[in-house]
């Protein structure tokens, strides 16, 4: 019996292509979202998709979203946390985006979202999750320690952080058989993305499809292009 596929920031952008590609191949897909309200109609016949209020930030929100989740009644084979935020726009630093300027606020707001957002998520779920399931955060280039640059510290932290994250789950969840994957989609046209981005948003999804339906790879490991990366 195939389980849940939980999408998490499936409203736009990658989890939504991600989430409708799952969908497309017949799994029973959550897509979870601020604003579930806004994109519901559009999923209303198509039985194996349920769209879900949740905002990562929020532990009321997630441990509701968790009770939602119960009653479905059938376990989680995987979750792609998706959901993030990438706040270090020029307009909102005004071109300053160095770690020697950076706004604190902004640095502990993203990494509230990109990361912490991840262990809300897992902490509420994790007992739901089917043996052998599969986690996959969805990370990026900029928290790639060994490719590390300037600029942007807030976004840069919060995915190396997600790393960590999937270092540590990759180690703890082992013994349940559960994989958990680091991966960066690449620079991609979506609206974090923008459009100068060199990748469409069906590249962008691949690598992050392709994990949550691996039964076989070995865990904790840091993907693009369904290639191991360095971290
Ligand atoms: N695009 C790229 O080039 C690129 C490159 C590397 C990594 N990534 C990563 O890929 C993931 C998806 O990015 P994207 O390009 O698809 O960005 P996007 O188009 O800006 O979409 C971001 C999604 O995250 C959701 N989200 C943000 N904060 C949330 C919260 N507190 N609770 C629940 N959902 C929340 C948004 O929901 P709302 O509509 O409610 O805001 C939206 O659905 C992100 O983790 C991003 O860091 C993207």
């Amino acid at each position: 019996m195939s389980g849940l596929f939980i999408v998490t920031g499936a409203n736009r952008g990658l989890g939504r292509a991600s989430a409708e590609k799952l969908l497309a191949s017949g799994k029973h897909v959550v897509l979870a979202c601020r604003q579930p309200e806004e994109i519901k109609d559009e999923f209303d016949n198509q039985t194996h998709a349920h769209v879900l209020p949740l905002d990562i930030t929020s532990d009321a929100s997630v441990k509701a979203f968790a009770e939602q989740i119960k009653k479905l009644d059938k376990p989680i084979e995987a979750l792609i946390n998706n959901a993030g935020v990438f706040l270090e726009t020029s307009k909102r630093t005004n071109n300053h985006t160095s770690l020697l300027e950076a706004d604190l606020k902004l640095i502990q707001q993203t990494i509230d979202t990109n990361t912490f957002g991840i262990i809300r998520v897992v902490q509420a779920l994790h007992s739901l999750l089917q043996k052998g399931a599969r986690i996959v955060n969805v990370a990026s280039g900029m928290g790639q320690l060994s490719e590390m640059e300037g600029g942007y510290p807030g976004y840069r932290l919060s995915k190396t952080g997600v790393n960590v994250l999937t270092r540590i789950l990759a180690d703890e969840l082992g013994e349940r058989g559960i994989i958990v994957s680091s991966v960066c989609p690449g620079w991609v046209k979506t609206d974090m993305g923008g459009p100068d981005a060199n990748r469409d948003i069906d590249q962008g999804i691949e690598t992050i499809v392709w994990l949550a339906l691996q039964i076989d790879i070995e865990s904790g490991l840091f993907w693009r292009d369904k290639e191991v990366l360095d971290w």
